[in-house]
């Protein structure tokens, strides 16, 4: 019998050289695609999170693949769901984060009344790369008075170094599956 770790990460598909050649892409979308794995998936952090000492009071998700997860998370448990977007969706005064990619650089953005000061947020995402996507959702959260109690993710690449940058940046991470 498998454990839930290893179940969801016999569901996920790597694709060679793709968006660039070199790249092992690590394809969240089969786990969403078949009902009984996206149950398996939610539910492994649906049951974490319920813990009365583990619980938030709001749920972010970081543009677009953390909107899958997180408004689910966040319906099954209770709390509400705000989006940190990509920059110019957002219609409301927002604050803003900007980071380095690869190439080039990203900004992402955040409604100002998307959390109040105080709040725990649990923070969601797919995976954690570099980690500078994760970083920029906490900078953010951090700007408008939150705390992140935690940032989820499915994937974590360790060989790319975020998971331990985030961790000495001092975010506690909670991850399903990592690939070498
Ligand atoms: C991917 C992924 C994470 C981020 C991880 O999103 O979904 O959000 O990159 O990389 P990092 O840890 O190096 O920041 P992408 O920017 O491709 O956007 P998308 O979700 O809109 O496809
Ligand atoms: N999969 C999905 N998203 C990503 C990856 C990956 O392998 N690397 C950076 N973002």
């Amino acid at each position: 019998a498998l454990n839930v770790n290893d179940y969801l990460k016999s569901h996920m598909r790597t694709v060679p050289d793709w968006p660039a050649p070199g790249v092992q892409f690590r394809d969240i979308t089969p786990l969403l695609q078949d009902p009984r794995v996206f149950r398996v998936l939610i539910d492994a952090f649906v049951h974490r999170y319920m813990d009365p000492a583990l619980r938030p009071d709001v749920v972010a998700g970081l543009d677009a693949r953390g909107f899958i997860l997180g408004s689910v998370i966040a319906y099954e448990l209770g709390l509400g769901f705000v989006p940190i977007r990509k920059k110019g969706k957002l219609p409301f005064t927002t604050v803003e984060e900007t980071y380095e990619l690869e190439y080039g650089s990203a900004t992402v953005e955040l409604h100002t009344d998307a959390v109040k000061p105080g709040q725990r947020v649990l923070l969601i995402d797919d995976l954690i790369a570099t980690g500078g996507t994760m970083m920029a959702g906490k900078k953010l959260l951090e700007k408008l008075g939150a705390t992140v109690m935690e940032g989820a993710a499915i994937v974590d690449l360790p060989e790319l170094g975020g998971s331990d940058k985030l961790r000495q940046g001092g975010l506690q991470l909670f991850t399903l599956v990592a690939f070498e």
